[in-house]
């Protein structure tokens, strides 16, 4: 109540399933009240934005440090870097090319629903994207409420996942193909591809609710379970948790700064092959084993 009354910093939901914006805040200039409020909407709110930002890759930095450790992308993901020189935690998301090679990852096409890095032991807590450059259209990115998707699945079904858990597999990228830190990996096989496995309820660590918790479809296993009535329960968390009753989506504008948390969301982005220049500015903080 006390911090409140400091700050003029506010957050106004979409008015979707998640998501609010954060108005009367500047992410280059705040006092300890205004980040309060700012914590708290993402609690409150699983995702948050604010417009219109006017931040140098530097201060983005320093502000997404108040939110926890920041994190370099993982080696072995990467096939070359795509960091900044002044700011090395932040990274590109980009279709852009120089010379002919790609600025960033991801190119332009659709990048289907996951969670941040959750095929590492320690997925990360939340990710920032700054949009620094945005086609005239296409490129948006969408998010799934992973409380309410728990909320929907049948009592049958979340009694069931109580016990159970998911390997997210590690070696192989959303395309099927396999990781520059993965290359002398022969097998197609989802019981055999290495990867973490994390419980499929997880409690989060600050909100203390439990959501469900998922990262791609693509080389999911439920270890235990003999292959078929894996794939079979896999399909069944997946359409749920991406159920568009449960989703909202960014439409990004230039300047926009969105801030989610993994542990109780999912995100998937539209492919905006030919629709012109994206340029994202990523951070992602340090986050802990899925409990
Ligand atoms: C991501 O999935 O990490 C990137 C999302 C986007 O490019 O909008």
């Amino acid at each position: 109540m006390l911090a409140e009354a400091q700050t003029r910093v506010r957050a106004v939901p979409t008015g979707g399933p998640l998501g609010a914006d954060i108005v009367d805040f500047d992410p280059g200039h705040f006092s300890d009240e205004d980040m309060a409020v700012v914590r708290q909407a993402l609690l409150d709110h699983l995702v948050i934005r604010i417009r219109s930002t006017d931040i140098d890759d530097v201060a983005f930095e320093r502000f997404g440090s108040r939110f926890g450790e920041l994190l370099p992308s993982p080696d072995f993901t990467r096939s070359r870097p795509v960091y900044l020189e002044n700011a090395r935690y932040v990274t590109i998301i980009s279709n852009v090319t120089d010379d002919g090679k790609p600025i960033g990852e991801h190119g332009d096409g659709e990048l289907h629903w996951h969670t941040d890095l959750a095929f590492t032991d320690t997925p990360s807590a939340l990710t920032m994207l700054l949009a620094r450059e945005v086609p005239p259209t296409g490129g948006n990115t969408s998010f799934a409420n992973m409380y309410a998707a728990l909320g929907a699945l049948s009592p049958e079904t979340r009694e069931r996942i109580k016990r159970l858990r998911m390997k997210h597999q590690a070696s192989h990228n959303a395309q099927g193909g396999r990781r520059p830190g993965y290359k002398d990996i022969e097998t197609d096989d989802v019981r055999e591809m290495p990867g973490p496995i994390h419980p499929i309820i997880r409690t989060h660590p600050l909100s203390g609710r439990q959501a469900l918790y998922l990262g791609r479809r693509f080389g999911a296993y439920i270890p235990g379970l003999p292959l078929a009535q894996s794939e079979a329960l896999c399909d069944e968390l997946f359409a749920t948790a991406n159920d568009p009753s449960r989703v909202w989506a960014q439409e990004w504008k230039l300047g926009d700064l969105v801030i989610w948390d993994n542990r109780c969301t999912m995100h998937r982005r539209d492919a905006f092959t030919g629709l012109g220049r994206r340029r994202m500015h990523r951070l992602t903080t340090r986050g802990e084993r899925p409990v």
